[in-house]
């Protein structure tokens, strides 16, 4: 288990200042790429522009947004402008059965919106930080602060940063797997009696996967400990049927969004969904009077009613993102995480140069830097279709070899 030392884990840090843990020796603390992997994929905001033609950074389906939803925010702003007069009222009320049937026709009462998942994220950090509402699943047993919640790391940066106070639980190997994550998890849900315990399943940004069962059994085992499950990129793996999402356990929160599955992460909007009533009754006190925007609600409700197109992009992802695996192992070997997902993990023990390199070649791919909780690596989201693939395997191939499966 890692401890973070000092200051929190932030990810965004001033421009050349030093990461805490092991810095990466070849790369200049100025590089673009450097000043990148202090932010979120996606956030490309330290190349020049035009530099960068292929986002790979970014971890969303890149073959959203679906393109009919857009002829329905038309509709709305053209024919009924009307509407976005009065502040939003029920607006949330189509958009939660819509989430209840995408997540396989759960009761839309234990569902609550809000602005993706990194608000419940967000709240969640508050509530459970509380000595008085430590996140006891059935009592208000105190909780000391930071003795209460574990993270399994690693984990999004955003819920490390959040979670700052947390046990880490860390890989002891520098390759993650299932079997060791589903271990770390155990053991952090015994500890963690009377509190709660955090991770994103599949994981960004390894992408490894625990099954529901697998899952729900540890949550079984640990009726005491509240399990959190940030299940983010499901719907990038597969249906409803992988969620835990209606299970009959009071001590699990599923947190999901429309917005990485949809490739639509600019709507804001999210669920998180707990048989829990004590549980969900304090995070919605903490959400603001009108959950979602009229917009965000409305642009949500249509994708998710789209299951086909999600079906369809997810199929079409899963090929992309095998050849995708097929040429980062030529070239890394078996650094390469497996997974079933839109992108791979690399472990690196130095990404940067690596990172560089290809953005050079103006591909972009999310670097993750040694320390703190953090894996090493690279997470490179698949290419869409032969002539992103083909960018991505040229630029490969002028790699220096002393980055490649031997670095
Ligand atoms: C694991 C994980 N959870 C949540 C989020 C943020 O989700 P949302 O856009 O729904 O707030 C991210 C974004 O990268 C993520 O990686």
């Amino acid at each position: 288990m890692h401890k973070p030392t000092g200051t929190p884990i932030t990810p965004k840090r001033r421009a050349g200042q030093p990461a805490e843990g092991t810095l990466p020796s070849r790369t200049p603390v100025s590089s673009p790429v450097y000043e990148t992997a202090h932010r979120q994929g996606g956030d490309l905001r330290s190349y020049s522009a035009g530099q960068i033609s292929l986002d790979l950074s970014v971890c969303h389906n890149r073959y959203g947004p679906p393109r009919h939803i857009l002829k329905s925010v038309h509709e709305l702003l053209v024919k009924h402008p009307e509407d976005l007069a009065p502040p939003p009222y029920g607006c949330e009320v189509p958009y939660l059965e819509a989430f209840a049937a995408h997540l396989g026709g759960v009761d839309p009462d234990h569902l609550l919106p809000g602005r993706g998942v990194t608000e419940f994220l967000t709240v969640l950090a508050r509530v459970l930080s509380s000595p008085l509402h430590g996140g006891s699943v059935g009592s208000e047993l105190p909780c000391p602060r930071g003795r209460g919640v574990g993270v399994i790391a690693p984990d999004y940066t955003e819920t490390m940063s959040l979670f700052h106070y947390a046990d880490f639980h860390s890989p002891t190997n520098p390759q993650d797997s299932a079997e060791q994550r589903l271990h770390r998890l155990r053991q952090a849900m015994t500890r963690h009696t009377g509190g709660a315990v955090i991770l994103s399943n599949p994981c960004n940004p390894t992408g490894i996967f625990l099954t529901r069962e697998d899952l729900l059994q540890v949550a079984d085992e640990h009726p005491s400990t509240l399990l959190v499950v940030d299940e983010e990129y499901l719907g990038l793996r597969g249906g409803p049927e992988l969620s835990l999402a209606g299970t009959d356990l009071d001590n699990v929160v599923v947190l999901q969004s429309a917005g990485k599955s949809y490739g639509m992460v600019g709507v804001r909007a999210g669920v998180l969904w707990t048989r829990n009533d004590q549980l969900r009754q304090r995070v919605a006190s903490q959400l603001i009077r009108w959950p979602l925007s009229l917009l965000d609600a409305h642009v949500a409700t249509a994708a998710l009613y789209d299951k086909a197109w999600l079906a369809v992009t997810r199929a079409a992802i899963h090929d992309d993102a095998a050849r995708l695996e097929t040429l980062l192992a030529s070239v890394f070997g078996s650094r390469v995480v497996d997974a079933q997902l839109h992108y791979r993990f690399v472990h690196l023990p130095d990404p940067l140069p690596v990172a560089e390199h290809l953005s050079n070649c103006g591909i972009a791919v999310r670097a993750f830097i040694p320390g703190g909780a953090r894996v090493s690596g690279i997470r490179v989201t698949a290419p869409n279709g032969p002539q992103e693939l083909a960018l991505l395997t040229d630029a490969l191939t002028t790699l220096p070899s002393i980055w490649a499966s031997t670095a």
